[in-house]
């Protein structure tokens, strides 16, 4: 089952629905113009190859992201990288 109100971007708490939505409506031409919609992508980074899946699917409502626990973990273990460097 597909969460709506899953987080896409959990830096900013953007859902998936606020950004198929604004892919919908605003028509980005690339995939970093998903900025726009509340920020997205411009925190740690963390989300954006999920944010680029979206918006290069031609149905983005069916993409199926991580389980929401794991994708929290992959974010914090992003996270930890980063600041070891
Ligand atoms: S999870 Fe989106 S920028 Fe960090």
């Amino acid at each position: 089952m597909i969460d709506e109100d899953q987080p896409v971007c959990l830096c900013f708490d953007v859902s998936r629905r606020k950004v198929i939505q604004f892919i919908r409506t605003q028509k980005p031409t690339t995939a970093s113009q998903l900025s726009e919609c509340f920020g997205a992508g411009t925190g740690c980074g963390w989300c954006r190859p999920y944010l680029k899946q979206l918006w290069a699917s031609h149905h983005p409502e069916s993409e199926t992201l991580p389980d929401a626990a794991d994708y929290a973990d992959g974010r914090r273990r992003h996270r930890r990288e980063q600041k070891d460097q």
